[in-house]
């Protein structure tokens, strides 16, 4: 008999204790609440969507253990045990000493980019992610994209197209010049391209460049489990190594990393940074104590570090990333099954359709990525997310650049959606694939200057 793992049936590794209703509508009610949310899913009111494929962050479900550990938090303003509880389980993942919460991953940033940031400066990445690089490019400085040239090619299936691009970065880091480069961000999993992992390898020679420079390398390290269980996965040589094993390995090549705790640490809010250079930890403390709150709580409750140093250790369940892994794969299954082209192979946290190849009648100033985000909420209330223009286009003095790519981001909300609702999204899709020709694309009304599709008013195509 095989193993639970081996079956072909993706069995969910936990029993559910608690159940919310999904929202459910009719299609003359989501016409009306599109239009009314300017074409912008971020203005649909949470009841108004059947499922929510917006993000995987912030919206997993936390296990009886991480609700405890609620009840165990400590409130007391300093010192509280629940600090010292994160504490320990950020060192004991990273083996970094300085160790400071934040209430999300972009506060971690601000603090950053604030102090390594400012004119002149440049910040290297594999991808940044959008408040990465809306922080980066705040502070004055320059955020420069580095991924392997394979990242690009959507169609095709390689392991690890998270990957840097090493020849470019060392390039880059000769042409700028060492010393305006106040750090190189390696982004585990790299969301913008797919939630593509990054190998072992790549890590350590993108290591061994920094350390030539002298420039630090810190990880945005989300989705960090992720990462860790595909290269046991698909990397050569780790197949036998625990998943816990391998992330000590991926944080071993970093001086630092910071995380939204709202990915790969199962909880609804929360974030830390960490890092081994004492002086610089004391100058991120101030801007700490004046933005977030205190040294041992850093804008959140005793509560959420209780709960965050829970979810550290549960995400490196193998049970659960094995689940988490095969799942993912599964809805990238049904919808190449339907005809719709996809990122390849399935990123570690979504599948991400190229919405390029599959509105090719839509201009990507008419931004196809997000009439598939429109279709899916008024076809069947699925709510997703565009990353392509109207994330990363730019709209300069009314001249518009699109970004390199036009996705459509399907997240994942960790241990929250079961088999069955991955089938009706599926169902969903082969009916849009049926008339894809006929969607038709959106005009843009109105955008802010940094991370505009947040607040974007949009309108459908005359
Ligand atoms: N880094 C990465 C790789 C991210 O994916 C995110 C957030 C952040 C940093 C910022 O963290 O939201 O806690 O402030 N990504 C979310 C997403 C928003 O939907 O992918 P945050």
């Amino acid at each position: 008999m095989p193993e639970w793992n081996q079956w072909k049936t993706i069995i969910e590794p936990f029993k559910i204790k608690c159940v919310e209703p999904l929202g459910f509508t009719t299609r003359a009610e989501r016409e009306r609440v599109l239009r009314e949310a300017g074409y912008n899913l971020f203005n649909v009111p949470a009841d108004k969507i059947l499922i929510d494929l917006l993000t995987d962050s912030g919206t997993s479900a936390m296990s009886a253990e991480q609700w405890a550990g609620v009840m165990r938090g400590d409130e007391s303003y300093a010192g509280a045990r629940s600090f010292f509880a994160l504490e320990r389980a950020v060192r004991e993942l990273t083996g970094l000493r300085e160790i400071i919460p934040v209430h999300q991953g972009r506060a971690a940033e601000r603090i950053l980019f604030t102090i390594l940031g400012g004119k002149g400066r440049t910040v290297l990445s594999n991808s940044h992610f959008d408040t990465t690089r809306a922080n980066v490019e705040f502070s004055g400085a320059q955020a420069l994209d580095l991924p392997v040239p394979c990242a690009w090619r959507f169609e095709k299936a390689e392991p690890f197209k998270g990957d840097m691009d090493v020849v470019a970065l060392e390039a880059k880091i000769q042409e700028k010049g060492a010393s305006n480069i106040p750090l190189v961000v390696m982004t585990v999993t790299n969301n913008s391209l797919g939630g593509q992992p990054v190998s072992m390898r790549n890590l350590r020679e993108a290591s061994e460049v920094c350390r030539h420079y002298k420039i630090p390398l810190f990880l945005d390290c989300a989705r960090f489990a992720e990462n860790a269980y595909l290269i046991k996965r698909r990397e050569s040589g780790y197949a036998t190594r625990s998943v816990r094993e391998i992330a000590r390995e991926m944080f071993s090549y970093a001086d630092g990393c910071m995380m939204s705790a709202k990915k790969d640490a199962f909880v609804n809010i929360g974030g830390f940074l960490a890092l081994n250079d004492r002086e610089l930890a004391r100058k991120c403390r101030e801007l700490l104590i004046i933005g977030e709150g205190f040294l041992t709580y850093g804008g959140l409750a005793g509560r959420d570090l209780e709960a965050m140093a829970i979810g550290l250790r549960e995400i490196l369940d193998e049970e659960y990333l094995h689940y988490r892994i095969r799942s993912i794969e599964y809805l990238a299954e049904g919808l190449r099954r339907c005809g719709v082209p996809i990122v390849e192979p399935p990123g570690g946290h979504g599948v991400y359709v190229d919405a390029k190849m599959f509105f090719p009648h839509i201009p990507p100033e008419r931004y196809p990525g997000h009439a598939l985000v429109c279709e899916l909420y008024l076809t069947g209330g699925i709510r997703s997310c565009e990353i392509g223009s109207l994330m990363f286009g730019r709209r300069t003095n009314g001249v518009f650049e699109p970004a390199r790519m036009e996705l459509t981001r399907l997240a994942m909300p960790r241990r929250v959606y079961t088999q069955s609702h991955v089938d009706y999204v599926i169902e969903v899709f082969g009916d849009i694939a049926s008339r894809a020709g006929s969607v038709r694309g959106l005009r843009l009304l109105e955008a802010s200057e940094y991370l505009s599709h947040f607040t974007a008013k949009l309108a459908v195509e005359a």
